[in-house]
């Protein structure tokens, strides 16, 4: 397939960026008084307004094209009828299948026994206790979701054992997750779909040990895993019956509706788990059915198209209005940047424009105080996403009334600012693109369309750019070379150049030399 630079549809829309980059805000919405309402789209509930961003209904309907031309619906079609669209691995991408209501299988069974059992105390610690703390071992996708959804639902949802996740190997990060908890009574469940990443092996040959030292030759028994490498798991001495398998075509980011749930269900009960499903589920039967100007994960995603390939933004920022979604940004971190931050297409060729932006945020109101500056002000502006929490988390009412009206206030500063000749320092130039996605309750479900709705965005953005949203090739060549880095700590004689004088500084502080 050629480049989509080389379609109709894309030059199009380099002639409509020419005309539309020195048109302001203001007078889009001037010349078009319905044209909040008119851009929109509304879920009942998910309420998506991208009447902020640099568009021309015009614009709209070319960038309605651009998604035809490059076949992103036929994309996410494919996708849901478990056709090969990961054509680097050769795989399907199978995440819909597993959070689909009819698809629950005999491993769901399992999983639902096995987390019924645990926390109801029916399956007990190798001392016969019932378990009252989860060590959750995993690094990128198989923490980030989870790790979010925790955190996301732990002021609302009562937690069966305490759960805490582990995903470096800095030592610190192990010895807060362990720090208080009785491994007697701490259920160890190792996530890694290859069951051969660095990270997650050394964590979990630490937690093995910690729980030797306490239980000694039963330690397995308070131990469990998540993993698409059945084998490995057994080998490392996991019990067969102690092991969710995970399908191959789930890509690690894509995860959280798989076993790598497992946490959540265990934190939460199986209900909330199937909660979260279900509202994916629901943000799957739109992205598949709406038609593309209605379709929030599809226009989220033209809009980035847009952003980064057309209007030479950089970076896009996300911001929720909500403490407890202070993980999102981290998930969509890697959800998009990995998926997205690639320089050819699925058939290999270079492609010649800019494809994933990087992505960064912050919870608002705090990130007002922290980057908001540059993003009025600076000379690079940043396309901002702000998700707003219709009610108030805690039932305040008057305070969640200051926090609206601070993230309505944001987006239309962004958007139109304020002249000040006089005094350049206090002018606003405005201009600056923003969505705002409105919420109700945070509700399970609520979490799990909000999540779906990014990973739609995100396959979306990719299939447009025709690149591979479902691989990540770009992380192995760090992993090999810090295979080939590590005999050379102690024989730096053989280190390259490069490194020679760094790794000469690390061993002089570590032998306390300086
Ligand atoms: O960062 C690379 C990566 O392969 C991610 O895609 C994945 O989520 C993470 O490492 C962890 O991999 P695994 O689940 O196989 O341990």
């Amino acid at each position: 397939m050629p480049l989509i630079s080389a379609t109709d549809a894309w030059k199009n829309l380099t002639e409509m960026r020419d005309q539309i980059s020195g048109v302001p805000l203001s007078d889009l919405f001037d010349a078009d008084h319905a044209r909040a309402s008119n851009l929109a789209i509304d879920l009942g509930g998910l309420y998506v307004d991208f009447s902020r961003q640099r568009v021309s209904s015009e614009v709209l309907i070319a960038l309605a094209a651009l998604a035809e031309a490059a076949d992103a619906p036929g994309f996410i079609q494919k996708m849901a009828k478990g056709e090969t669209v990961n054509l680097s691995e050769d795989r399907a991408a199978l995440h819909m299948q597993v959070r689909s209501t009819s698809a629950a299988g005999p491993d769901d069974d399992r999983l639902k026994g096995f987390v019924d059992g645990v926390r109801t105390g029916g399956t007990v610690s190798a001392s016969g206790a019932p378990f009252t703390s989860v060590l959750a071992i995993g690094i990128g996708g198989s923490e980030l979701g989870p790790a979010l959804i925790l955190d996301a639902l732990g002021d609302t949802h009562e937690s069966g054992p305490e759960v805490r996740m582990c995903a470096n190997i800095d030592g610190t990060a192990f010895r807060r997750a362990t720090d208080d908890l009785d491994p007697e009574t701490t259920l160890v469940v190792v996530i890694s779909k290859s069951f051969r990443t660095m990270e997650t092996q050394a964590n979990a040959e630490r937690a093995a040990t910690w729980m030797q030292t306490a239980v000694g030759d039963d330690w397995a028994k308070n131990f469990c895993a998540v993993s698409a490498n059945v084998e490995e798991a057994g080998k490392f001495g996991i019990a067969e019956d102690r092991v969710f398998a995970m399908l191959e075509g789930v890509g690690g980011r894509y995860s959280l509706w798989s076993a790598v749930g497992l946490p959540v269900a265990l934190a939460f009960g199986w209900e909330v788990f199937a909660a979260l499903r279900t509202g994916a589920a629901e943000m799957d039967a739109h992205a598949l059915s709406a038609a593309v100007r209605e379709n929030a994960p599809m226009m989220l995603a033209l809009l980035t198209v847009w952003n980064a390939s057309f209007m030479g933004y950089q970076a896009e920022a996300c911001v929720p209005y909500d403490t407890r979604l202070g993980k999102l940004v981290d998930h969509l971190q890697q959800l998009e940047m990995e998926s997205n931050g690639k320089r050819v297409t699925q058939e290999g060729y270079p492609v010649d424009y800019a494809t994933q932006p990087a992505v960064f945020g912050g919870i608002g109101l705090n990130a007002q105080h922290a980057f908001f500056q540059q993003l009025h002000q600076g000379t690079t502006a940043v396309p901002v996403d702000i998700l707003i929490p219709a009610r108030a988390p805690t039932g305040d009412e008057a305070q969640h009334d200051l926090l609206i009206s601070s993230a309505l206030a944001q987006a239309d500063a962004l958007a139109f600012g304020r002249e000040n000749i006089e005094a350049p320092h206090r002018h606003y130039p405005g201009g600056r693109p923003s969505t705002v996605i409105v919420y109700d309750a945070l509700t399970p479900k609520m979490l799990g369309k909000l999540i779906a709705l990014y990973e739609h965005k995100t396959a979306c953005a990719g299939a447009i750019w025709g690149i591979n949203p479902f691989d990540q090739w770009g992380v192995e060549l760090g992993k090999q070379l810090s295979d080939s880095i590590l005999p050379m700590l102690s024989d730096v004689d053989n280190a390259p150049a490069s490194l020679t004088p760094l790794i000469q500084a690390v061993n002089r502080m570590r032998r306390g030399d300086e």
